[in-house]
């Protein structure tokens, strides 16, 4: 879908990325089987998700690996592997080959990422990661804040595809505020297609906030869990994902 045209990028509709993480939440609040996972992920897939995203975290507080196998053996869409860069995780992603590997930073007492990563201060850890990521053909894209210090970063360190943190935008507790933030993501998007990156935004986003992020021109894909796992309670998965795809 074409239209507005800035900075010589042509406005393309945004792909859309359902996390399906708190479908494993849920399950894991009673250690049980239930919901399954991977049949969220196919409801999802036919009601309009462009791929699947999970999170495989080191404490395993939802997505297991065995989630992260069964997905891939049974999506047609693209599977997006959320993931720190822990050698253990990273070994298991080559053994998965998700289509797309996105690099988060992890702490074990966060409710969810918090911030970006910090690409300049962890460029080892990060470059092995990716440089073995890459090796099994895996994209490798990186989670970091609307900051151009990080996305230069991103760019040096081989990175074909960054995923702007859209958390501060999103927890905004004024217009003013929102506006701020929002102009970062967008300055920050001119200036990584600029430099040749690809881009993603994601975290907060939600039926009330991302019709002006999916306007930005450059965004490729908006990756969202928590609303449309929300929102599925009440109306059902299916129709949560296309009332989302409706926005964007
Ligand atoms: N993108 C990344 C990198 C994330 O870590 C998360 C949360 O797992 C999301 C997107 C989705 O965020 P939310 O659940 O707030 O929509």
């Amino acid at each position: 879908m074409s239209g507005e045209k800035s900075q010589g990028l042509t406005f393309k509709m945004p792909r859309l990325g359902v996390n399906i993480d708190h479908v494993a939440t849920l399950r894991e609040a009673r250690k049980g089987i239930e919901p399954e996972p991977v049949m969220a992920a196919l409801l999802a897939q036919a009601s309009g998700a462009d791929s699947i995203v999970v999170h495989l975290r080191e404490d395993r507080r939802h997505i297991k690996d065995s989630d992260v196998f069964n997905l891939r053996n049974i999506l047609h869409t693209r599977l997006n592997l959320e993931m720190s860069a822990a050698d253990e995780i990273v070994d298991i992603a080559c053994k998965v080959v998700p289509d797309q590997a996105t690099l988060v930073p992890e702490k074990r007492q966060e409710l969810t990422t918090e911030g970006g990563l910090d690409v300049a201060n962890n460029f080892n850890k990060l470059n092995k990661a990716i440089k073995k990521l890459k090796d099994h053909n895996i994209e490798v894209s990186l989670f970091i804040d609307p900051d151009k210090k990080q996305i230069s970063a991103a760019k040096k360190i081989g990175a074909s595809m960054i995923e702007i943190h859209t958390g501060r935008f999103a927890d905004a507790t004024s217009k003013n505020e929102e506006d701020k933030y929002f102009k970062e993501i967008k300055l920050s998007t001119v200036f990584a297609r600029k430099i040749g990156l690809s881009v993603n935004a994601g975290h907060g986003l939600n039926y009330h906030n991302v019709s002006r992020i999916a306007k930005i021109t450059g965004i490729e894909e908006l990756n969202i869990g928590h609303s449309i796992i929300c929102r599925s309670v009440f109306v059902g998965l299916g129709r949560a994902v296309e009332e989302m795809k409706a926005l964007i």
